[in-house]
Parts: C-alpha cells; structure tokens; sequence
C-alpha cells in the first residue's frame, strides 16, 4: 500500500459551474494513491493544452471523496489564468495531479462540540469535513460565509451540511460575516469543549481564531499561501508560527490557531 503523494494522469469527469465564478470539478482518482482525507489537498499542472502555456502546479482541496468510486472534487474559484484554463476542462480532459498533499484536520472527539466554518474558496475543504463528521455520527454546526446570494451553491452535499448563511450583504441569511454571526449567536457555547475548523480568507480565520482563544476552545485553521513545488522543498509558502516558519505545503495547511503568528500573516 501506497502512503506517500503520488504523482498521475487523471481524467475530468465533469465540470460544472456552482455558483457566481465558482465551479465543481469531478476526478478519477488513481486507486493505487492514499485515500484523501479532508484539509487534504492535490495540485494540477494546467496548461492551455497546447503545452505551450505550462504554468506552475495549483493547489485545491479535497471537497469530497468518494472510496468506492475513485471518484474526487474540488471546488474552486476562477480567480486568474490557471483557474479560468481549468473552468474550461471537459469531461475526458486529462489533467496531471499529485496528491494527496499536507496534513488533514485532525477531529478532537474528546469534545463534544464541532463548529464548521467556511468562506469563500473554503467551503470545498469543509463540505469534505462536513460529510465526513457525519460519516462518524459526530454532530457539527456548519457556518457559511460568504458576499452576497450569487455565492450560495445549489449542490446537495451543501444542503446536507445544513448550514447557516451569512451574506456581508444581508441578501440571504444572517447580515454580516461567519465570525460576526458567531460572536451575535453562539459565543456563550463556545467553550473547552469546542473544536473550531476554519477555512476561508484571512480575516475569517484571524477572527474566529481570536473566537477560539478568547474561550479556552480549540482550533483548527486552514491556510493558503502562493505555492511554487507543493511538495515542501522550495519554502516558498512558509507562514510565521510559534514554531518558526512552517510550510504551508508539509507542515500544513492545518495548523492550530493558537500556533499561528496572526500579527505577522
Ligand atoms: C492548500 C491550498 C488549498 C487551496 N484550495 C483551494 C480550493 O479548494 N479552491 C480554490 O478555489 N482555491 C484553492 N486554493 C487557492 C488556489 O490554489 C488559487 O486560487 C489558484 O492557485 C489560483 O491560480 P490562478 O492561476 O487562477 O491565479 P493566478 O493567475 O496565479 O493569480 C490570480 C490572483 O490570485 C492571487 N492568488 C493566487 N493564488 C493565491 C493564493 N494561494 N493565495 C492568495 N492569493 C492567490 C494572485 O496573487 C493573483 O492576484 C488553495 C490554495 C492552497 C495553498
Ligand atoms: S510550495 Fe515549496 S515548500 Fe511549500
């Protein structure tokens, strides 16, 4: 049995739009690699097809994984010329990936209360989670945030994670952010019996990583950082933790909140 990332040619299996520049995409996945586990991630090396555009790999998390399948998602934002190249992959398209990559969430069962959040490009890594949690029997509130309605996805798995919205807008759900929709409703049950898993953009997780200090609970955050090798051996996405520079690529992208830096991020 295989346990370290393995590199291989896989095939798109769909490709579909989700919501305002967010799109899901289905992939073989190579039955000989490690299963992917959520916080995981794989990177692709996208071209224009051509070979004549080779643009360093990009990493995406797992949104889900399906064992008996072979079958991976990733949810992604189109966000410069890898992402637009990959929005336009076709059922069949083959596409080299390595993976999985980085160190998962590790699920605390010793408390009892789990409390999702995700933003943005986060929300892949934590439907993952969400289904997974699940999967256990291991109850989880999900927060979703995000900018307005247009960024609300219409899949099932989204649904299923029952999850609580909040627009910066207030043009569905709660007004405000994930971490303002905490602190207005559940900060009292935020406790040493708490795990907080965040995924999203900086603000979101310098917040609810504040959420989490400020009430003894523990917390599990997802970075992102500009990556170059993806594989731990170029440094090139180190963040500033209480353990000096750490890789977002090896030692991450889990880290523990209180480990982090924020001040320096
Ligand atoms: C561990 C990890 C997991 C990720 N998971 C996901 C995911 O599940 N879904 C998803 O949509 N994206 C995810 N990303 C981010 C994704 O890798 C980038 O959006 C992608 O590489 C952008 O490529 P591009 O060629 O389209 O953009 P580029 O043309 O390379 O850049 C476009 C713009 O985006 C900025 N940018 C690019 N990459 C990043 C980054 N990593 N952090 C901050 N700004 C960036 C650039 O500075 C530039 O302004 C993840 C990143 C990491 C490190
Ligand atoms: S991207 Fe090279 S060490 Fe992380």
């Amino acid at each position: 049995m295989i346990t370290h990332p393995t590199q291989f040619i896989s095939r798109a299996l769909d490709n579909n739009r989700l919501s305002d520049g967010f799109y899901e995409l289905e992939l073989e996945w190579n039955s000989h690699a490690p299963a992917p586990t959520p916080g995981q991630f794989l990177t692709i090396r996208i071209g224009n097809g051509k070979g004549t555009v080779p643009l360093l790999r990009r990493p995406f998390a797992f949104s889900s994984f399906d064992a008996d399948s072979s079958v991976v998602r990733i949810i992604y934002q189109t966000r410069g010329i890898g992402t637009e190249f990959l929005a336009s992959a076709r059922r069949g398209e083959e596409l080299d990936v390595i993976g999985p990559l980085g160190t998962p969430f590790a699920v605390d069962t010793d408390r009892s209360k789990h409390i999702i959040v995700a933003g943005g490009i986060g929300l892949g890594p934590m439907l993952f989670l969400s289904s997974y949690l699940t999967s256990r029997n291991i109850s989880s509130r999900f927060v979703f945030g995000c900018r307005n309605e247009g960024f609300i996805p219409s899949i099932k798995r989204f649904t299923a994670a029952n999850p609580l919205i909040c627009t910066d807008d207030g043009s569905a759900g709660f007004r405000g952010t994930a971490a303002d929709y905490i602190n207005a409703n559940i900060l009292p049950d935020i406790n040493t019996d708490t795990t907080i898993y965040a995924c999203g953009p900086l603000p979101m997780l310098k917040s609810v990583s504040k959420i989490a200090k400020d009430r003894n609970a523990n917390c599990l955050v997802s970075l992102e950082a500009v990556m170059a090798c993806g594989v731990g051996a170029c440094m090139g996405c180190v963040v500033p933790t209480v353990n000096g520079y750490s890789r977002v690529c090896k030692e991450g992208p889990i880290f523990n909140g209180k480990d982090v830096l924020w001040e320096r991020m």
